[in-house]
């Protein structure tokens, strides 16, 4: 089947679905999103870019921002023993099997998160960039614009939301800081968070930011090597092992591609030498991931036979 015959025919499956799942409420903004809203972009490494819905809406990229936050720390960082020094010292590899803003492992494990995708992970990671960019928020802000070949706004409206609600998160961080795996003010830390998380990306901006990595870290439409092959993948591991949480072995096994999602309703998927992917559709099942989003990657990786497996 071709591609543009996939993506309408896995959202016409996927859409009705959505009435399972919630959206967020935990902040206006994501509370008021419309659960009706569905956006699917496959964009190839040649550049052709297939899409259906309502992909050039701009929403929160959220949790999907860790790993733009991770990509940053290693580039600052350089080579693959530094990266090992400097990160999986103080970050996992590891899927946790509890949700994204859990607690519980982080105190068994003395302060050391099981990996760079759950929420305590990806504040140590925003701890490094602290110390190694003049403003993190920035640095990722520029290497998404460059992937999408557009500038990225930040919604600070959603940032300050996310602040007023972002409890949990400062025990993380607070509890990671008296452990000493946190260096920088925990406030700092949080803001840095709070503001990657409010970066506003549609589906077909944030599709074409994958492709780079289902390109062996090379992004197609410039050329620019934006991670070694050597990291690249281990980005992808990670996302396919702790992208989607405790719903990661589902993931694995129903779409069977490197994903991450965030709490606004997108996952994003690199299908390796193929395309970048992005899927939009607000209402979460109970894992913190969108329901319909997920249908969507199932029907379409089956329809054009695209898991790694
Ligand atoms: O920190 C939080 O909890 C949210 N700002 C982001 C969480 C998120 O996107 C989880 N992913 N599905």
């Amino acid at each position: 089947m071709n591609i543009s015959d996939a993506i309408i025919r896995a959202a016409d499956v996927a859409r009705p679905q959505a009435r399972r799942g919630r959206v967020a409420d935990y902040i206006p903004q994501l509370r008021a999103l419309d659960p009706e809203l569905f956006g699917l972009a496959v964009i190839e490494l040649d550049g052709s870019e297939h899409v259906v819905g309502d992909v050039d809406i701009a929403f929160p990229i959220q949790s999907m921002s860790k790993v733009f936050s991770l990509i940053v720390a290693m580039q600052k960082i350089g080579g693959e023993q530094d990266v090992h020094r400097q990160i999986w010292q103080r970050v996992g590899r590891e899927p946790s099997g509890d949700p994204f803003n859990s607690l519980v492992q982080l105190e068994h494990e003395c302060g050391i998160p099981r990996n760079p995708m759950i929420n305590a992970g990806a504040l140590v990671i925003d701890d490094l960039l602290i110390e190694h960019c003049a403003d993190p928020v920035l640095s990722i802000r520029q290497l998404v614009g460059e992937l999408a070949g557009d500038p990225i706004e930040i919604d600070f409206e959603v940032a300050a939301a996310e602040n007023d609600a972002s409890q949990r998160n400062r025990a993380m961080a607070s509890l990671m800081a008296a452990f000493g795996n946190l260096n920088n003010d925990v406030d700092k830390v949080l803001e840095v968070y709070n503001t990657q998380c409010s970066l506003m990306m549609s589906a077909r901006q944030i599709a074409r930011a994958m492709r780079f990595l289902a390109n062996d870290g090379t992004d197609p439409a410039s050329g620019r090597q934006v991670l070694p092959s050597s990291l690249a993948k281990r980005v992808m591991a990670l996302m396919l092992t702790c992208g989607t949480y405790d719903a990661a072995g589902e993931f694995a096994f129903s779409v069977g591609l490197p994903c991450k999602s965030g709490v606004a309703g997108g996952i994003m998927a690199a299908a390796p030498d193929h395309s970048g992917i992005c899927v939009w559709s607000p209402p979460l099942d109970s894992s913190g991931s969108s329901l319909a989003g997920r249908v969507a990657l199932h029907e379409l990786t089956d329809r054009l036979n695209l898991s790694i497996f």
